[in-house]
């Protein structure tokens, strides 16, 4: 019989810029994400999150909403541009009041607060004066918003995210451009990958300062289990490549203390600068590892040979979403227990694991997603595996709660458990909505 551990959290996840709306309300100054967004092109259908899900004025709504799916945490981000518009300096209070309340909201229906400080909404200003994350002074500032907000937060959140998926954030924003601020440098990207988990590292110690002794600090990153497409000496190295750049880049100076020298030799002058005492600040120790799964990576060598032609497999006979990524929950497996082998982690959480479907509202009035039901199953299944392989997994985090702005692709991908009617803001819980509510009453054991 399935058994997941008594306090396992079952949980939600979201993000401020995807759901809140309400962008130019109560002070919040502009961020990366406001300005790419309504730069055309940039965004598919040009959509924007000025309105989103207008969680903003609806946050009593979707805490009542969790309560009735029996949500035991709720993993959200902080705006960083509502707490401090101009990036530093001047701290706008309604934004730290709005957070507040939504903390006690959730308290008070007895769901514990997750809160994830950097979810990509840098405030632009930042950007514009130093150059964002290519600079080491947004690391400073970033420590110092982490301060301000867990200085009024921290008698009540116990749990700390610093980043979300920094991979992400430098690569996918700063090399590939696909994100905000949709630059295209692949040299800078590699120094905002150190940025980023410099100002992680900073955050740290001030997070446990300005909370009790049950604070937990974790980082989020996204990991992606990396296959080789054969067995062939090439292919396999083409896999310890990209799995260096996706998961060791980020996972080896969190937890190992320094970045993995293969890759560093590989980057040689494009490897970012690395100051006297970084290295410590980045591997301050942590209470947990947030993991984000959402597909593997096949690799194989392409005719331009590695390192420079790297190219990714999709295999014919798979499921895939509505993403194009491969539904394969056995990765998550493979990876949470290659973690325990490699890392001394203590505890894990899965911060964030869904699928993306083209639900409709049927003429039921339902919406019915099989498909997101069998993909939550089939991987929370594989969950459980690795918990029962030893791998210390303490909760799981839907992704997401609700439909929401789903980045470079606006819109048109949903992600909910909870569907969202845009036109109305109606909120329609989803079969699988109904489904995760069982599976939590049940702690998991009607899988
Ligand atoms: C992750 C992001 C999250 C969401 C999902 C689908 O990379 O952290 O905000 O967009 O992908």
């Amino acid at each position: 019989m399935v058994q997941f551990p008594e306090h396992f959290r079952w949980g939600v996840a979201t993000a401020a810029y995807q759901i809140e709306g309400a962008a130019n309300e109560d002070g919040r100054g502009e961020s990366i994400w406001d300005r790419f967004s309504a730069t055309p092109g940039k965004v598919q259908n040009n959509d924007t999150g000025l309105v989103a899900c207008d969680h903003y004025h609806r946050y009593v709504e979707d805490v009542q909403l969790m309560r009735e799916l029996g949500v035991k945490a709720y993993r959200f981000s902080i705006a960083w541009p509502r707490i401090l518009p101009k990036g530093r300096g001047q701290v706008n209070s309604a934004g730290l009041d709005f957070y507040d309340r939504l903390v006690d909201a959730l308290l008070e229906s007895g769901i514990e607060p997750w809160v994830t400080l950097y979810h990509w909404d840098l405030p632009q200003i930042l950007q514009d004066e130093v150059g964002g994350w290519g600079s080491r002074e947004t690391a400073y500032a970033f420590a110092t918003y982490a301060d301000i907000v867990s200085r009024r937060l921290g008698d009540r959140v116990q749990n700390w995210i610093t980043l979300n998926e920094p991979y992400v954030s430098s690569f996918m924003s700063y090399e590939t451009g696909e994100m905000a601020p949709g630059l295209k440098d692949a040299r800078l990207a590699w120094r905002t990958s150190h940025h980023f988990l410099l100002a992680h590292g900073l955050a740290v110690p001030l997070l446990r300062a300005n909370g009790g002794s049950q604070t937990r600090v974790g980082i989020t990153l996204s990991l992606t289990p990396v296959y080789a497409a054969t067995t062939s000496a090439e292919d396999q190295l083409a896999a310890q490549l990209v799995d260096g750049r996706m998961n060791r880049w980020f996972l080896d100076p969190v937890f190992k203390g320094s970045y993995p020298s293969d890759l560093l030799a590989l980057l040689g002058n494009m490897a970012p600068t690395i100051e006297v005492g970084d290295a410590e600040i980045i591997a301050s120790p942590l209470d947990f590892l947030g993991v984000n799964n959402y597909f593997r990576a096949m690799v194989r060598q392409g005719p331009g040979g590695i390192p420079d032609d790297i190219k990714w497999v999709y295999p014919e006979n798979a499921d895939y979403t509505d993403m194009g990524w491969e539904i394969y929950p056995k990765g998550l497996y493979d990876l949470l227990v290659r973690l325990r082998l490699e890392y001394s982690i203590p505890r894990y959480f899965i911060t964030e694991n869904g699928a993306a479907f083209p639900d409709t509202i049927s003429e039921d009035g339902h919406v019915h997603d099989p498909m997101r039901v069998n993909y939550l199953h089939d991987y929370l299944l594989q969950v459980h595996a690795a918990i029962v392989e030893g791998v210390p997994v303490d909760g799981y985090f839907v992704w997401s709660l609700m439909d929401n702005f789903e980045w470079a692709f606006g819109y048109s991908k949903r992600f909910g458990i909870v569907y969202i009617d845009y036109p109305t803001q109606q909120r329609i819980i989803k079969d699988s909505g109904y489904w995760y509510r069982e599976t939590i009453a049940a702690n998991g054991s009607n899988l």
